[in-house]
């Protein structure tokens, strides 16, 4: 962008004028690249059907953001099989928004700005599917879901200001179309409680058509940096847990490749943290050799404070972008305190689950969750 302090300086009009030729440049660029989405643009009729699914957003037309409670997933079971155990969604489900919201977003501006590297990311080559999310996501999604909200805001005909997209929480008005992909996955991370990461399937070699992780809005990790894990293929990403490739990595891959545009699903997942801290790039995961190291040296037990221990749980999404064909994967973070889940009634079946980790298709994941670390100060509590 042109400072306008520039302006002041001599021969300051050159410059100026390059700026404005570089600014609309980029801005027909960016249109060029990425079309607004509609039904009517695409040619065959499975693509249509499919592409209606981004646009028939189920609206919450009573959502009501201090009286909506976070949904309690409670997703352990007796035996813990490393499975993709997906289910079918709807578009509609993608976002999911509750009392938690001013606190989340709060905090998670403070991580973009803080943090920025740490949790934003965005390779060129995924920048038009960037730009093709945001613009559904802030265009269509957003105020058809939560029309209590988010209201798009039509500027009188006189005025110079732009169409945009209110946040009535927040009191902000958001950009229908973005400046870059950063400022993008920016907008995004401080309007939405959710993490999106975006994938392109490899062009050539002998990896051609496995999935990579090409850009990311990350604020809450659970024990990894994203920004590490740019540029890599989804088996590599997954290399630090036990059994995923005997057990997933083939089933993955394929259902990567095959998802169709329109379609939608959802999974969650578990453990035990011993810290409410959101953002955390390591240390909820352990490998066999830490666990030996550890064993070394037993006389600095860790604490583990129950008041600061929870049920961690993601409800994870994972769908197809109609035009640039991206995969976007999304999570939402959701913490439960061990005294909520014993008031709940659930304790002893959660003990039993924790116990549970090393009886299933995997036994290595309860040192991966570090199960060996919290687990018996837990499930004592839990039982209690
Ligand atoms: C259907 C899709 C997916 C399945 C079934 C899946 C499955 C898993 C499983 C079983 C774990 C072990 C932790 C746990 O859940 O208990 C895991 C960890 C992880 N997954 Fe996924 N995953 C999926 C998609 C993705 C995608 C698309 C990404 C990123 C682009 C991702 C990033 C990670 C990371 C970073 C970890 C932690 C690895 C570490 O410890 O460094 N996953 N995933
Ligand atoms: C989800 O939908 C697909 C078809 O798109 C179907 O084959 C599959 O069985 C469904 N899965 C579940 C869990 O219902
Ligand atoms: C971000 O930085 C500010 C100023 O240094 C600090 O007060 C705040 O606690 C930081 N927040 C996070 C989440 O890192
Ligand atoms: C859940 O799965 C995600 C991605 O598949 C992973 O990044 C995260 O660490 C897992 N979370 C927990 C709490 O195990």
């Amino acid at each position: 962008m042109i400072q306008l302090d520039v302006i002041r300086v001599s021969h300051s009009w050159i410059l100026v004028v390059i700026g404005l030729v570089w600014f609309s440049y980029r801005k027909i660029r960016q249109r060029r690249a990425v079309k607004p989405l509609s039904p009517t643009t695409t040619s065959g009729k499975h693509e249509i059907d499919a592409e209606d699914a981004y646009y028939q957003i189920e609206p919450v037309s009573d959502f009501d953001l201090e009286s909506t409670e976070p949904i309690k997933i409670r997703p352990f079971k007796p035996k813990y099989h490393l499975t993709m155990a997906l289910e079918n969604v709807t578009l509609s489900d993608l976002v999911a928004i509750d009392n938690t919201y001013k606190s989340r977003i709060a905090l998670r501006s403070q991580l973009i700005r803080n943090k920025t590297f740490d949790v934003l990311a965005a390779n060129p080559i995924i920048s038009p599917a960037v730009t093709e999310f945001y613009e559904w996501i802030i265009g269509t999604y957003l105020p058809q879901r939560f029309p209590t909200m988010f209201k798009l805001t039509a500027p009188a005909p006189d005025s110079r200001a732009a169409p945009g997209l209110r946040n009535l929480v927040t009191g902000q008005t958001l950009p229908l179309t973005p400046w870059s992909a950063e400022s993008a996955l920016q907008i995004i991370g401080e309007n939405i409680d959710d993490d999106f990461l975006f994938l392109l399937p490899t062009g050539t070699g002998a990896d051609a058509g496995k999935y990579k992780l090409e850009g990311f809005i990350t604020c809450f990790p659970s024990g990894f940096n994203t920004a590490q894990k740019l540029n890599m293929k989804l088996a590599d990403i997954h290399g630090p847990v036990p059994g995923y490739s005997d057990k997933l990595e083939k089933s993955m891959d394929r259902f990567f490749a095959n998802l169709p545009v329109g379609k939608i699903v959802r999974r969650v997942n578990w453990s035990i943290t011993t810290t409410r801290e959101l953002h955390v790039l390591s240390g909820t995961h352990l490998t066999m050799e830490q666990l030996k190291e550890r064993e070394g040296r037993e006389a600095e037990e860790e604490e583990v404070e129950i008041e600061n221990t929870v049920l961690r749980c993601e409800r994870q999404t994972l769908h197809r972008l109609p035009r640039t064909k991206a995969l976007v994967f999304a999570f939402k973070t959701y913490q439960y305190g061990m005294q909520e889940m014993k008031d709940e009634g659930c304790g002893t079946e959660l003990a039993e689950a924790i116990d549970g980790l090393g009886l299933g298709s995997v036994p290595g994941i309860t040192v991966y969750k570090r199960q060996v670390v919290w687990g018996e100060k837990v499930k004592a509590f839990l039982r209690s």
